[in-house]
């Protein structure tokens, strides 16, 4: 298992890391438009492996060619948002990032699965589909897990009980536009309405959608990476173990939802070839509505591209 991971800003070098941590790749490769900047992070997470007892190799680079024959690609490159800045005015600089980088990829790894970080994440995706031309099961985005992740650990800290506990399920555009599936949220597999009120779940909803705009409020100069690398993760260890987890990612629907042509947040089986199955769960009108209009935000944003 080769794994590369383009961009070695934050969220790339805190991926690769979590990557050798836990063992999930033989061979990792860090790469960065910036000289030395992948070398050095590559080099100093390498010299952490004989402390933490793992034997996954890993070095930096700024070229292409030692990415070769990789069979995951996870693309963090672009610019982080900063304060008062959406994830749409990142969209045009983003993109022709994704652009470069995928075409780089694709050059050097065919038959690679692509995960998109970068931001914002569901026209990324899009864009790293269309100019890859790989089937939509191999090209496939980050949000919906760090989207659950963050409503799971408002609701938690709410309630006071373990963030293990808490079982949800969010849909749609990454961050202002996502759908959060109320009446799937349970604790320990009883409904969330059976412990809070209405009231309190709508504030918490909404924390859950601000949640990145809530971390580049703190930091200032930069975005979330460690829920981020997180959840990417995750989608690497699906993959790689083959574990058919469902979980909620950008995926490519082609019908599904009554939705086409577009990359959406909707939960997917993800194993070892990508995407092996999007599921459809029953959705109320109102839900239904919510997840079409993310949809179409997305396509709008698409539209706005010239790919
Ligand atoms: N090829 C390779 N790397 C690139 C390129 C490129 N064409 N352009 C930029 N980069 C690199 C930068 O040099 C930088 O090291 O991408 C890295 C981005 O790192 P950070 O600025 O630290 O940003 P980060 O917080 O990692 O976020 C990266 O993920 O979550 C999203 O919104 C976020 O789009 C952003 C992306």
């Amino acid at each position: 298992m080769k794994i590369t991971v383009v961009g070695a800003g934050n969220v790339g070098a805190t991926t690769a890391q979590r990557i050798v941590d836990k063992e999930l790749a033989n061979e990792i490769v860090l790469v960065d438009i910036v000289e030395g900047l992948p070398q050095g992070k590559g080099l100093d997470i390498c010299e952490s492996t004989p402390i933490e007892g793992t034997d996954t190799r890993i070095r930096g680079t700024n070229s292409y060619d030692d990415t070769s024959g990789s069979d995951i690609v996870v693309i963090t490159a672009g610019i982080a948002r900063k304060p008062g800045m959406t994830r749409e005015q990142l969209q045009e600089t983003n993109a022709g990032i994704v652009k470069g980088v995928t075409e780089a990829i694709v050059a050097k790894s065919p038959q690679a699965i692509i995960i998109v970080v970068s931001n914002p994440l569901d026209v990324m995706t899009y864009v790293a589909y269309k100019v890859s031309g790989f089937e939509p099961r191999r090209v496939i985005g980050m949000a919906g897990i760090l989207d659950t992740a963050r409503y799971r650990t408002f609701i938690a800290m709410e309630l006071g009980v373990s963030v293990e506990d808490i079982q949800a399920l969010v849909l749609g555009g990454h961050g202002d536009s996502m759908v959060p599936l109320v009446r799937y949220t349970t604790i320990a597999g009883i409904p969330i309405t059976e412990f809070l009120d209405q009231a309190t779940i709508n504030k918490l909803v909404q924390r859950a959608r601000d949640g990145g705009i809530e971390i580049v409020n703190y930091l200032k100069t930069g975005s979330a990476y460690y829920a981020p690398s997180a959840a990417a993760v995750q989608m690497v260890e699906a993959i790689v173990k083959d574990k058919k987890r469902i979980l909620p990612c950008a995926a490519y629907v082609q019908g599904e939802y009554g939705l086409r042509d577009t990359y959406v947040g909707v939960p997917v089986k993800l194993g070892r070839k990508g995407v092996e199955q999007i599921l459809e769960v029953p959705l109320t009108a109102e839900e239904k509505a919510a997840l079409t209009k993310s949809a179409d935000d997305v396509k709008s944003n698409i539209a706005k591209l010239k790919l």
